[in-house]
């Protein structure tokens, strides 16, 4: 069964492009056939790990002809990795949609075709950091919404009462019939272990304890320049960070523990199609200071 992601946030620069970038790029390191498709018209995800095919055809096709055909399909520097690219530089794209009383459904069924129901496992939607009718049609169209919070003050306030309300309001759309958003997973990122961010992420934790429709999710991408690195060399974290410092785990080691918290049926894949014990290889989880746990 196919699975679809859509990174969400209404803040741009928390680490959307970045998560999904490394996210898709070890998917497909396991061996899962893995579709990026870029509905930022700041095509940052397009030139993450740049083209080794370039299609005739983006995201302005999928959504305005309401189907993804192999003509919309690039390829990616990465075997099993390939992209719907962002070629909508004049972003026209919110304005098409605009009003249109498909709107909302038009990705989801674009992407619910033989095509690619037949040659994907995942499908990973990035979106631009704003909240409109792209966005909409990229959070109804998901399985899991991912959500990356830094947690710093603004970033925090911006979730609660940006991206967490306007989702809410979709959902009961007057103009709309009423749907159900898929559940919120918030992946902290860009954690530098200081006071104030252990402070924020232990109050995040409270306040969206297990149960509720946002989970916080137990592992945490630092911030660290391995997630530089690795974008200018165009290549997923885990490649380039396998050996962690002390205050951090590797690339290799947050990537693949939040695959598996994302997709508990992947639980011992590993990178390069191998499979073992994650505890032999990481040894457990611990609350450690990085995860934002007791120190
Ligand atoms: N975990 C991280 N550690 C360090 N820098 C990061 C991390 N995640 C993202 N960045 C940097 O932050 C900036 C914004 O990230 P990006 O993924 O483009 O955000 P968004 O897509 O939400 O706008 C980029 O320069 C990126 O390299
Ligand atoms: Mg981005």
């Amino acid at each position: 069964m196919i699975h679809t992601f859509a990174a969400l946030n209404s803040k741009g620069g928390v680490g959307k492009t970045t998560f999904l970038a490394n996210l898709g790029g070890l998917l497909a390191d396991m061996g899962a056939r893995t579709l990026l498709v870029d509905a930022d018209p700041q095509p940052s995800l397009t030139k993450y790990f740049g083209l080794a095919y370039e299609a005739p055809q983006g995201l302005v096709e999928v959504v305005t002809q309401g189907v993804v055909t192999s003509a919309c399909i690039s390829g990616t520097s990465v075997p099993n990795l390939d992209l719907v690219r962002s070629n909508d530089g004049d972003a026209n794209l919110q304005h098409w949609l605009h009003g249109r009383p498909d709107a909302r459904s038009r990705l989801a069924r674009a992407l619910q075709n033989p095509y690619v129901l037949e040659h994907y496992d995942f499908v990973l939607i990035d979106t631009q950091g704003a909240i409109g009718p792209l966005q909409t049609a990229a959070a109804f169209a998901a399985d899991t919404l991912v959500s990356p919070l830094p947690p710093d003050t603004p970033s925090v306030r911006e979730f609660r009462s940006g991206t967490l309300r306007v989702l809410q309001r979709l959902e009961h759309d007057e103009s709309e019939p009423r749907a159900q958003l898929a559940p919120i997973q918030a992946v902290i990122c860009k954690f530098d272990c200081t006071r104030n961010a252990r402070q924020l992420l232990s109050e995040l934790r409270a306040e969206f304890d297990a149960g509720d429709r946002v989970t916080i999710l137990d592992t945490v991408i630092p911030n660290a320049v391995a997630y530089k690195d690795a974008f200018t060399a165009r290549r997923p974290v885990h490649q380039i960070s396998r050996q962690g410092g002390s205050r951090f785990p590797s690339g290799y080691e947050v990537m693949h523990r939040l695959v598996w918290e994302l997709q508990p049926n992947l639980y011992g894949h590993f990178a390069g199609r191998l499979t073992g014990d994650p505890e032999e290889v990481f040894g457990p989880p611990e609350a450690t200071e990085a995860q934002g746990g007791a120190t």
